[in-house]
This record gives structure tokens, C-alpha cells and sequence, in this order.
């Protein structure tokens, strides 16, 4: 496996597979890698001839009072990892390699499904996503990109300026990946305390019970507001829980596929989640 920290070098490191044409599969992440990130990366590893992973904690999408300074650089841990599960390149270029030192005078805005959902507790966070994702894309030039279904919001955010600008790739989405307790792992999970931990699951396990009233025609709106109360008391602090259509548009009344999604904080970590749940007539 090689690591490449410079642009160029990324480029020379890819050149014989780009010579050859050999399928190339991309997995762009923010680092502190665990068990989510490396079923992207197996995903990548059995579609795809080479398998990029980059490792990169992207400023410009993190707001002012959030956590860019404190997030997690394991750098040597994650290329262990990404070793194990047959990682090729690893691209982990810094600040200035990604973002140079002159001002950044364009934006990528995808409108409407950002004003949304984290969109309206994280104003700006997906327009830097699109951004340094879109860079990402002209860095590697993959066949593939993966990403996680976890976050939901930001597949459908990618998927949408991919195509809107005739990106030349295809986006695979992958099932979340779960602790045994039903947990959703992501890198945040790691700020909890002892106690927090074992409060967390209570996050899928109100998601599995609405999924039962639901199917019991229980209407949406309680549903919604059942499991607001069990996060409630189990002392979650709520930032919305919401049904969408697949397509994240609103739907008030159960009568096609949804997607349940929960965005809560415990302490001042703020986890999130979704469930698909099937319409069935
Ligand atoms: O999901 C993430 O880890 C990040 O938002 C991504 C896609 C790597 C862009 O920085």
C-alpha cells in the first residue's frame, strides 16, 4: 500500500492503472477509521481493480462551534487498517495541499434537499462537502465512489451534483454499519463517555419500534413523536427527528417507503441515524 501526501504524487502513483484501464474504486473519508469505513472500503476492494482511500479533515465543512480542531488524526492507525482490508493508495494531503493559498472564489450549493434536515442545524456543512468532494473526484478520477447510507443526507447531496454536473462515476451507497447493540458507528461515537455509550442504541432501538408502529398503522405523526419522547427521557437532547420519501422529499402519511431519520445530542456529541422502512399495501 502506498501513501501519497501531494497531488502529484497521487497522480503518479495512479498513472499505470489509469495507462491500463483498470477499474478504479474511491473511498474518501475524514479519517479515524472504524469498522463503517472499512466495509466501504471491502465494497471498493470487490468491485474494483485499484482502491483509494483518502484521509482528509475538511475544514470548510465544519461550522464555527463544531469540532474540526478536536476531530481525531490517526493517521498511522488508519493505514494499519486500510492496509488489512487491501487498500492501494491512501491520500492523505494536508490543508494547504487540498485548498493552496489563494482564496477559493467557487462554490458547489446544492439547493432545496440541503435546506433540510442537518442542513438547517449545519448551514454551509454541504456546501463543503460538494466542494472538497467534487476536488476529490478530479484528484482520483474514480469509475466508483463509495459512501456510507448512514449519512443519508450527504449520499443524496452527492448523488445530486454528480449528476447535475455530469460527473463520470457511479455512487454506491452501503448499508450502515452497527455496533452489536444497534448502535450506527461513526468516528463521533468515540467522544462518549462509559455512561453515554450504553444510552446511545436507545437511537435505533426507537427506530426499530417505530418501524413496528408503523406497520401496526400507527399514524406518522405519533410515530414521530414517540420516538422524540423515548429520546427525551432517556436524555438525549433532540434535534429533529423527521419521516422523508426516499428521495427526502416530506411525507405527512405512511403510504410508500420512508426513510425515519434521528439527529440528537448526548452531551454535547450530536449522533445521527435512519431506517428505511417499507411500504407494504
Ligand atoms: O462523510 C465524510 O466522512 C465526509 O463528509 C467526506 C465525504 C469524506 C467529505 O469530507
Amino acid at each position: 500500500m502506498k501513501t501519497e501526501t501531494t497531488i502529484q504524487g497521487l497522480t503518479a502513483s495512479l498513472s499505470p492503472a489509469r495507462s491500463s484501464r483498470k477499474i478504479i474504486g474511491f473511498v474518501p473519508t475524514m479519517g479515524n477509521l472504524h469498522e463503517g469505513h472499512l466495509n466501504l472500503v471491502r465494497e471498493a476492494r470487490r468491485l474494483c481493480d485499484v482502491v483509494v482511500v483518502s484521509i482528509f479533515v475538511n475544514p470548510i465543512q465544519f461550522g464555527p462551534n463544531e469540532d474540526f480542531e478536536n476531530y481525531p488524526r490517526t493517521l498511522e492507525h488508519d493505514s494499519h487498517l486500510l492496509a488489512e482490508v487491501g487498500c492501494d493508495i491512501v491520500f492523505a494531503p494536508s490543508v494547504e495541499q487540498m485548498y493552496g493559498h489563494k482564496p477559493r472564489l467557487t462554490n458547489i450549493s446544492v439547493s432545496d434537499i440541503t435546506n433540510d434536515l442537518c442542513g438547517l442545524q449545519r448551514p454551509g456543512h454541504f456546501d463543503g462537502v460538494a466542494v472538497v468532494v467534487t476536488k476529490l473526484f478530479n484528484m482520483v478520477q474514480p469509475n466508483f465512489a463509495f459512501f456510507g447510507q448512514k449519512d443519508y443526507q450527504q449520499l443524496a447531496v452527492i448523488r445530486q451534483f454528480v449528476r447535475d454536473l455530469n460527473i463520470p462515476l457511479e455512487v454506491i451507497g452501503v448499508p450502515i454499519t452497527r455496533a452489536t447493540d444497534g448502535l450506527a458507528l461513526s468516528s463521533r461515537n468515540g467522544y462518549l463517555t462509559e455512561e453515554q455509550r450504553k444510552t446511545a442504541p436507545i437511537i435505533f432501538q426507537s427506530l426499530k419500534e417505530a418501524e413496528q408502529q408503523l406497520k401496526q398503522a400507527v399514524n406518522l405523526a405519533e410515530v414521530l413523536e414517540n420516538i422524540k419522547q423515548t429520546l427525551t427521557q432517556a436524555g438525549f437532547i433532540v434535534d429533529y427527528v423527521e419521516a422523508r420519501t426516499l428521495d427526502l422529499d416530506k411525507i405527512e402519511v405512511f403510504n410508500q417507503d420512508v426513510v425515519l431519520f434521528v439527529a440528537a445530542k448526548l452531551g454535547t456529541t450530536r449522533l445521527i441515524d435512519n431506517l428505511q422502512v417499507k411500504y407494504t399495501a
